[in-house]
């Protein structure tokens, strides 16, 4: 197959892949220079970013995260100077803060997940910002169309995650327990025909799709299955240039099918992990009660889940495996081992090249 380019707004990449947003921390500036170096498209992180560990005010919080997001887009910038994306959590509190920090240090593509984005149109006016939703059904695809009718915008592009991805889903615990019902083919294919009456010939809205794509084979099937680009995460943080500690890219070449769990967690969703000590004291009752004095998620569940989120993703990602939340997607058991950003994109493309 031939690699066609992905076209988001006014940007262009070579190659149609999507390395996802990663929090906390993981998709920083290091992991997303090599993707764009490797010239497809990376996603910086905004979750809890800066020192989260002292007490804080609300606007204490604010500042904090804006402070750090400002670091984070120069630090990239100074590696590249590429277009690359932003991921936000439609729930955390400082949202839109986080979008106009973004774009005024130099974003070009704002990703919006984990909440429906009814205002961001108001929020980034700029026309050369793509906007881009990650959605998990074709219905909510269609909701977003109808909600920004009233601002005259159209997404840039829809990542459409299915129930195989890492990090949160957009599912019931339902869902995913009938996860052939809401395969990823499915809600692209419900999907292409909501966006199609909203297309110009100028203006395509494409689809990225993510969730459990390993091989450049599998590149190839969505592609031909009418996505323009894949959205990847799970095998990008088995790569030399992933800033989590080692610790967690060991738990993914050691993890075996059996080891993952879907829990709810304090947004709200499900979330795909592995099983560690954490979870072991969490189902028994054994972790403390956790304080929190900035409130990062504006619904937070934490009292219901008995956790805070962003303190065991930092443990984690910080290295103290055992006692964080460690997201995964549900092919990590297929990790074996650490290659190098490039290396893995040329994999994938080699794969992809080959796909009848
Ligand atoms: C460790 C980890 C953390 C993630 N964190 C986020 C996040 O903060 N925001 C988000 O929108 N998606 C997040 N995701 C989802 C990814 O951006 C991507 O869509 C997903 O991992 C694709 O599925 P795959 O892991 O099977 O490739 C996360 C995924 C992983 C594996």
């Amino acid at each position: 197959m031939k690699i066609p380019p992905l076209v988001i707004g006014d940007y262009s990449f070579p190659i149609p892949l999507v390395v996802g947003g990663m929090g906390v921390r993981i998709s920083g500036p290091k992991l997303v220079a090599a993707v764009l170096n490797a010239k497809c498209l990376g996603t910086l992180t905004t979750m809890c970013l800066g020192d989260m560990t002292r007490p804080m005010t609300k606007s204490e919080f604010v500042a904090t995260s804006r402070e750090a997001l400002q670091r984070e887009i120069a630090t990239l910038r100074a590696h590249t100077d590429r277009p690359f994306a932003v991921n936000i959590m439609g729930a955390l509190s400082n949202a839109d803060d986080l979008i106009i920090t973004a774009v005024e240090a130099g974003a070009r593509i704002i990703v919006y997940g984990a909440g429906i984005p009814r205002t961001l149109p108001a929020v980034v006016e700029d026309r050369h910002v793509a906007l881009v939703p990650v959605i998990s059904s074709a219905r909510l695809a269609e909701l977003i169309l109808k909600l920004w009718k009233r601002y005259d915008r159209v997404p840039d592009a829809f990542i459409i995650e299915g129930p195989l991805a890492g990090g949160h889903l957009g599912f019931s615990f339902e869902q995913l327990e009938h996860a052939e019902d809401f395969s990823l083919e499915k809600i692209l294919a419900e999907t292409l025909r909501i966006v199609r009456p909203y297309e110009r010939a100028d203006r395509k809205i494409p689809l990225i799709a993510a969730g459990g794509v390993y091989t450049g084979d599998d590149i190839g099937r969505l592609l031909s299955l009418g996505a323009s680009a894949v959205q990847m995460g799970t095998r990008f943080v088995a790569t030399a240039e992933c800033p989590v500690a080692d610790t967690f890219k060991q738990a993914y070449i050691n993890a075996r099918t059996e080891d993952i769990r879907i829990i709810k967690t304090p947004v709200g969703m499900p979330g795909r992990v592995l099983a560690n000590t954490f979870l072991d004291r969490l189902e028994h009752g054994k972790i403390p009660e956790p304080v929190c004095s900035f409130h990062c998620i504006g619904s937070c569940e934490r009292d219901k889940a008995g956790f805070c989120i962003a303190e065991r993703l930092v443990n984690s990602f910080e290295g103290r495996t055992e006692e964080g939340l460690i997201f995964c997607g549900a092919n990590v058991a297929r990790i074996n081992r650490i290659m190098s950003v490039q290396e893995l994109v040329d994999e994938l493309m080699t794969g992809l090249s080959t796909h009848p």
